[in-house]
């Protein structure tokens, strides 16, 4: 396998771990004695919700969705696209969207309302990522992982191409690759 090209290691995998502890015991603190549906965001958060999971002390389900906002670069469409949709009934349901990284927001926006149009009890939203910089459309954000400033990183679900997702790490990628 080729390297990538890699500016520097943002977030080590230690910090991750770290920070997704103490995510998980927030989150197990708020849900105590609820039992919420996980609803994870195919491909890039299933490092994140695999992690999660394992850290929190309230029963849960978990469901997935698979969206796409971006073509096959780093450049957002602005499109999204349901490309497989939840198995499972939320109306009534405490839902908690379990997000990789939030961008411009538009694929969260959307995602969120679909959502909510279905009637769960409630609806929360967890995201590892925050590119607060680069927002276009205001979407609230429950427990935020890390603030990372407007660059293009890869590791931990986070591919370019479909690769590097397997990096145990979150990297600035080199624009030139
Ligand atoms: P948004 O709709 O612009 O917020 O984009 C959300 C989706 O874009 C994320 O779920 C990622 O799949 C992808 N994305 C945004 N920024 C990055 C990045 O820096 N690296 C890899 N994927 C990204």
């Amino acid at each position: 396998m080729n390297g990538p090209n890699i500016e520097k290691i943002l977030i080590t995998g230690d910090e991750i771990q770290e920070r997704v502890r103490q995510l998980a015991q927030q989150i197990s603190y708020d849900y105590e004695g609820k039992v919420p549906i996980l609803i994870n965001v195919l491909k890039g958060g299933v490092l994140f919700l695999s992690d999660l999971m394992r850290e929190l002390r309230v029963l849960h389900e978990i469901d997935f969705m698979s969206v796409s906002s971006y073509n096959d670069g780093t450049d957002t469409s602005g499109v999204v696209r349901i490309l497989a949709d939840l198995s499972i009934n939320i109306e009534g349901k405490d839902v908690l969207i379990v997000e990789d990284i939030v961008d411009t927001g538009l694929t969260l926006d959307y995602i969120r309302h679909m959502l909510l149009a279905r009637h769960p009890k409630s609806l929360r939203i967890v995201t590892l990522l925050d590119k607060k910089e680069r927002r276009r459309v205001d979407v609230p954000l429950d427990y935020v992982g890390f603030t990372i400033p407007d660059a293009f990183v890869i590791g931990y679900g986070l591919d370019y191409r479909q690769k590097y997702r397997n990096l145990p790490y979150v990297a600035i990628m080199r624009p030139d690759e």
